[in-house]
Formats: structure tokens, sequence, C-alpha cells
């Protein structure tokens, strides 16, 4: 399976069977991404909230890609509502799909789409695919029940934001990886806009001081799980 980093929250996994999932598809108005909306497809779609960061081109390409939407059950509605696909969950329930299990988890944040609609709770999310389980926090602050999360899945790959402000910023989010305790911590969600600048390095090197591995992607980047 491969993992490609967009910048900002955006990833696309891309299993050996071929099936193509997006998270967080914020591309055309995304100054770090290499690529725009138009040259990404998507079988699944998964959005951990409804902020227009996040959201960002998911319509776009789950209309032209005809993709299934996965998210909490008020932001599934408003998915449905511009007639689109959606599998309504909601936190604390996994589902099995075609590619593998998707199970939500809490997340300390807001959620409003961008036309200003309800969009039920933010959300983080664990995706087990091929064995190895991803844990995408969603924009979140730091929270104790993280240690829970680690405690009963067993995390190769933990995406969690950096960058201040609205999220954990470097303090916050090395307790995190320490509570989580995945095998390889990935930074997210840092540098796109001045006021989230943060530095990867940095945190990369706080962990490496507690013996926790991380692994800073490029926006771009594609990486063999
Ligand atoms: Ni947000
Ligand atoms: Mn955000």
């Amino acid at each position: 399976m491969k993992l490609k980093y967009f910048g900002h929250s955006a990833f696309q996994i891309t299993t050996n069977t071929g099936v193509t999932i997006l998270i967080d598809p914020f591309l055309d108005y995304n100054p770090l991404s290499p690529v725009k909306s138009i040259d990404v497809n998507a079988d699944f779609i998964v959005l951990t909230h409804g902020h227009g960061d996040h959201v960002g081109d998911g319509l776009e390409i789950g209309k032209r890609c005809n993709s299934l939407f996965i998210c909490v059950n008020e932001l599934a509605e408003w998915v449905k509502s511009k007639g689109l696909n959606a599998h309504n969950m909601h936190i604390g329930g996994a589902h099995n799909f075609q590619f593998g299990r998707v199970k939500f988890t809490i997340a300390h944040h807001g959620s409003l789409t961008p036309d200003n609609q309800y969009a039920g709770e933010a959300s983080g999310v664990l995706i087990t695919i091929e064995g190895k389980t991803i844990y995408h926090t969603g924009d979140t602050g730091l929270f104790y029940d993280m240690k829970l999360i680690g405690e009963m899945n067993k995390i190769d790959y933990m995406l969690l934001p950096i960058g201040d402000n609205f999220t954990m910023g470097i303090t916050d989010a090395v307790k995190a990886v320490e509570f989580v305790n995945p095998k390889i911590a990935i930074p997210i969600h840092y540098n796109t806009f001045p006021v989230i600048n943060s530095d990867p390095q940095e945190f990369k090197k706080q962990l490496e001081d507690i013996g926790k591995n991380c692994r800073i992607m490029n926006f771009g980047e594609e990486i063999e799980l």
C-alpha cells in the first residue's frame, strides 16, 4: 500500500489492489500541494470534519469520480444534500469496507461546512488496510483518551497536527505520540498559512529524544507502507 502526502491534512492511500482513498482532500487552495484536484481520483473520500481546509475539493472530486464519502452522520448528510454518495458513520463506530476497516474517534475541535451548515462533531479516523493501521487524528487538541486509542489499537502510522493555533502545537503533539505510541509519527497541518507555521524538524528531534520515530513527508511525496 502507498501513502501520498499533499501537505496540510490531505493524503491519498492506494491499496495493493488499486483502491484509491483520499483523506481531507484540500488541494486547489492548498499552497503546499503540488497537485490540483483535477489530477487526482478517488474511490473513497474520508473527511475528518466540515472545515474548508478539510472538505477541500472533495465535492468536485467526488462528483467526477463517483466516490463514496465516509464521515460522521451530519457531514455525510450534507454531502448527500449536494447529490453525492456517503456512508454515514459516527464516533466510536467501525465498518468494514472493501478496502479495509474504518473507525471514527473523538477529536477536540469544531465542525462547520464551507457554506455554514452544521456538520456534527469533528473526528479522527483509524484506517486499517492490509494489516496496517493509520491513525489520522484530524484537527484536534491533545486529549488523554489518546492513551486508550493507543492501548486498544496497534498504530503503525500516526498522522497528527503540529501547527498550533487551531490544533496541537509541537509540545502537545509530542505528548500525543507518547500516549498513542505509534511505530512512526508523521507531522501534518503546518506551514500552510503563516498562523500555523511550525518546524517539523524540531518535532522530529523532540520525538527522537524520547525514543520515538518520526517521518517528515515532503509535500507530494509518496511512501510505501
Ligand atoms: Ni478544522
Ligand atoms: Mn484544519
